[in-house]
């Protein structure tokens, strides 16, 4: 994973006892941690990093409400949330699942970018694009419709690994990332006629009616708690009998929870529904794993809808 966010306190001791903090933790001494986070949080009440990290280590002492407690103080310290506080407390049960702060996404991915790729498919397996790949064929195989696509859009490109598997298919690509530095790896592929650093909602927004015929979305969904809005502006953006396809992440349940792996798993149940809502028609729903976490496949759903 990519290396830690720190945002300096502008208090040169509160940073230092930060830094000695963190060498304690990762020494295993957390209770030496959390006193020496609490001396730096008195030296400089705002320091949003030192919140997180007593949000943390006091999570991994079993100190659940001072976790808690720490958590809300990092996101009231910085309202745009780039540590990814809310996560924290959505997976301590503290508070309902909600979207994902975009500065959270921004910083992980632009720290991700110049290892991403041997991240994701050396070390996790990854295979999402190639699901896609295979499930768009085997969608327009069903209906006797040629797999070739004129105008694609793909929803959080990353470096451009889904448009690298459909490149032979598609005429056209345009790319929408929320990080900048993953756009500036998937510019390098020479992929993708255009490139915008912006959230996919925003980015669908901006497009015209009917103007795409492929919309993908490889492993982008799972920072994604309500699919309806992406999933309607979808359905806008798609001309007639165009193709969505999409990776999630699931679990048995059949709403919307935040992983392990701080993503969110959506249940086969909630897809559907959700499908319904945004008036596309499923063409398949199947249950495969796009990635591996300690060598096991998370449970996964690799999704294809047409629009009627
Ligand atoms: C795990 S990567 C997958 C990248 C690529 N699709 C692939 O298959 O390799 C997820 C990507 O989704 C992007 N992302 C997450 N949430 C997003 C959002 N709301 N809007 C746009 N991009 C988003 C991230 O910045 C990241 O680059």
């Amino acid at each position: 994973m990519p290396a830690r966010l720190f945002l300096s306190s502008g208090d040169l001791v509160a940073d230092r006892r930060y830094e000695f903090a963190r060498d304690l933790w990762l020494k295993g001494d957390l209770v030496a941690a959390a006193d020496l986070l609490q001396q730096a949080i008195e030296l400089a009440p705002g320091f949003v990093s030192a919140w997180f990290t007593l949000g943390e280590v006091s999570e991994q002492l079993g100190e659940r409400d001072a976790a808690i407690a720490a958590f809300r103080q990092a996101r009231e310290a910085d309202g745009n949330d780039p540590h990814g506080a809310s996560l924290r407390l959505m997976r301590l049960g503290a508070e309902e699942v909600s979207a994902m702060p975009k500065a959270y996404v921004r910083v992980l991915f632009d720290q991700y970018a110049p290892r991403f790729e041997s991240a994701l498919i050396d070390d996790l397996g990854y295979r999402g694009p190639a699901l896609l790949f295979k499930a768009v064929l085997a969608a327009r195989c069903a209906v006797k419709k040629p797999a070739f696509f004129r105008h694609a859009i793909d929803l959080g490109c990353g470096t451009g690994l889904a448009a690298a598997a459909f490149a032979r298919e598609v005429d056209r690509f345009i790319g929408i990332d929320l990080s900048p530095r993953m756009i500036e790896k998937a510019r390098e592929t020479g992929l993708y006629a255009e490139l915008e650093a912006n959230d996919m909602l925003e980015g669908l927004r901006t497009k015209p009616d009917a103007s795409a015929d492929l919309i993908l979305a490889a492993d982008a969904m799972v920072y994604v708690a309500d699919l309806v809005p992406v999933l309607k502006e979808a359905n806008r953006v798609l001309a007639a009998g165009g193709v969505l396809a999409f990776t999630l992440e699931t679990y048995a349940g059949d709403g919307v929870v935040i992983g392990d792996g701080l993503r969110y798993a959506h249940g086969a149940v909630y897809v559907r529904t959700s499908l319904q809502a945004a008036k596309l028609e499923l063409s398949q729903l199947e249950e495969l794993s796009a990635r591996n976490e300690d060598h096991v496949p998370v449970p996964g759903l690799v999704v294809v809808a047409a629009k009627v």
